[in-house]
């Protein structure tokens, strides 16, 4: 059968990097990726990158004259079966709505006769500006197809909203359908088709707590929720009712999913016990081992002597939940954070808590874990220990709750 081609134009956004994952991913499913990249997109990834994951070489100038008289971009254009865009970036958006060719990527999407999907990243008031908006609605009407944004964190500090970059799953389950012949139609199940969590109750914890020491000081750790949110993300869209108990973050709550604020492990403790029954619980949360014995009602003051701190441990949440009787959960999830020893400690605490899986990741401080993006985690079982590559913590939580509800149904048809 034909191999499908897609020609992907990566936009000079923060996002570009992602595109890199894209090609990986769509080339792993047998599609072979031709790349054009606007001036812009090589600040941010370069073409050497790009070229090594497509296998090909990386088309940036509209005038380099052996392109035009071997390749050009007419034949560029009609050479595949769907054009993506990705990132879209506001400024790529407005010159296909407004018609202008004066660079390789527009003057393709000028030319091309193929589909064409784009999926814009942005800033959240770049994307919901009145020109975006307007040029968006232009370019649905000339018969583009979007995917995403997605409402979420930005690159920037403290900035959350539409504009997040359609994740790689999301994109190319919308290629899907323009990919007639395409290996990823039979191979590739996209993760909002198949639904294995349907009417099952999923319980996430995320991020950190806060343990007062007064009314405007506590301990805390550096846990951003990244990875609790994203697995309660993707649980949600494998078609669980997901409950998400989540330390004080920056995210915003996840759409659909019923989010629970709390402050203190003692709050986490208690929020987790209403929220039971589940069938799986996650416990991505840092939970504070400790907390001060006692807490100050007004601030403490400095009195020149040195002030001490009373530490009392904090109930743990994954031992107390995996040791309950009635209402233990069917698949009791841990996370488990290491500086060393990564995997002999999980394994210690896969028995010591009564978990049926740990998932260990590394967190000293050169691998970046607590407050990045990406993940590197081993999941550790009774029976044996998964060492993944690493990955984004998106992936990293579609991964796992794919194989969670497949442990699911594997344990629940094995006691039926
Ligand atoms: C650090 C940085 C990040 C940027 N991120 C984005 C972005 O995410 N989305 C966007 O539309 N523009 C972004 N821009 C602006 C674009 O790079 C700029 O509009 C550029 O002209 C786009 O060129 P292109 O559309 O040809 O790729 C960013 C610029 C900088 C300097």
């Amino acid at each position: 059968m034909k191999q499908n081609r897609i020609l992907l134009i990566i936009g000079g956004g923060i996002a570009a990097y992602k595109c890199l994952d894209l090609v990986r991913r769509l080339r792993e499913q047998g599609v072979s990726v031709r790349a054009v990249m606007t001036r812009a997109a090589a600040e941010f990834v370069t073409p050497l990158s790009v070229g090594a994951l497509t296998n090909d070489r990386v088309f940036t100038d509209l005038f380099d004259l052996n392109d035009e008289r071997e390749i050009g971009h007419i034949y560029l254009s009609r050479e595949a079966d769907l054009v993506i865009v990705a990132p879209a970036t506001a400024d790529l958006l407005a010159k296909m709505a407004g018609g202008h060719a004066d660079d390789l990527a527009s003057t393709i999407l000028m030319a091309t006769d193929k589909p064409v999907l784009v999926a814009p990243a942005m800033n959240p008031r770049m994307w919901l500006h009145p020109a975006t908006q307007r040029n968006v609605k232009q370019l649905k009407n000339d018969g583009i197809h979007f995917v995403g944004p997605n409402v979420g964190e930005m690159a920037e500090r403290d900035e959350a909203g539409p504009g997040r970059l359609a994740e790689v799953p999301e994109i190319i389950a919308a290629a899907e359908p323009h990919l007639a012949n395409s290996p990823i139609a039979r191979s590739v199940t996209p993760l909002h088709a198949k639904r294995p969590l349907t009417g099952r109750h999923v319980l996430v914890t995320s991020g950190p707590t806060h343990e007062p020491i007064d009314p405007v000081r506590y301990i805390a750790n550096r846990s951003s929720g990244k990875q609790g949110h994203a697995i309660a993300q993707a649980a949600f869209a494998l078609g669980a009712r997901v409950t998400l108990v989540t330390g004080p973050v920056t995210l915003p709550d996840p759409e659909g999913i019923k989010t629970v604020h709390v402050e203190t492990a003692q709050q986490m403790l208690e929020a987790v016990r209403r929220g039971l029954p589940a069938d799986i619980t996650v416990f991505a949360a840092a939970v504070a081992d400790w907390r001060s014995a006692t807490t100050s009602r007004q601030k403490i003051k400095k009195t020149g002597d040195r002030p001490v701190i009373d530490l009392v441990e904090n109930p743990d949440i994954l031992a107390t939940v995996a040791n309950l009787e009635a209402e233990r959960p069917q698949h009791v999830i841990g996370f488990a954070a290491e500086t060393h020893d990564v995997i002999a400690y999980a394994k210690k605490k896969l028995l010591a808590k009564g978990a049926d899986w740990i998932v260990a990741n590394d967190v000293s401080s050169t691998t970046r874990v607590l407050g990045g993006d990406n993940n590197a985690v081993h999941v550790v079982t009774p029976e044996s220990v998964e060492s993944w590559p690493q990955m984004s913590k998106d992936e990293v939580a579609e991964r796992l709750m794919l194989r969670a509800a497949e442990h699911l149904r594997r344990t629940t048809a094995a006691a039926e």
